[in-house]
């Protein structure tokens, strides 16, 4: 079975997958914080990641994704919506966009609070919600 590997806050989290699962369900399945803010109908742009590795084993993005990838926060050419791109065969490394992970603090408080109270002993800035970041 192919590996997904996530990547985000410095760490990586590795879990297997049956060909056909999509890098959502492969990041909640592990743990991995992205974002979902729609609940991976393609239709928030949240979930927002960039493939490391592995791009032609995923999935073709539909136009659909396409649309809706283009309303995300700093798209590049490797960007695809983790609730569309199905993985196919072969492993994929994906890095979770800022935006994507923002996304996944505002949509778990709990763990927002945490991340803020430690940013701010450490004395760096505490990041705002993700739908900040499109101000920018
Ligand atoms: S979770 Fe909303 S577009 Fe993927």
């Amino acid at each position: 079975m192919p590996k997904v590997t996530f990547r985000f806050e410095g760490q990586e989290i590795t879990t297997e997958v049956a060909p056909g699962t999509n890098l959502l369900d492969a990041a909640q399945a592990c743990g991995a914080r992205e974002g979902h803010a729609c609940g991976g109908v393609c239709a928030c742009s949240t979930c927002h990641v960039y493939v490391v590795k592995g791009y032609a084993s995923l999935s073709e993005a539909s136009d659909r994704e396409q649309d809706i990838l283009d309303k995300a926060f700093d798209v590049k050419h490797h960007s695809r919506l983790g609730c569309q791109a199905e993985v196919l065969d072969e492993d994929v490394t994906v890095e979770i966009s800022a935006e994507s992970l923002q996304s996944w603090y505002d949509e778990n408080p709990v763990e927002r609070r945490a991340r803020d109270e430690r940013l701010k002993a450490e004395g760096r800035a505490v990041p705002g919600p993700a739908r900040d970041l499109r101000k920018l």
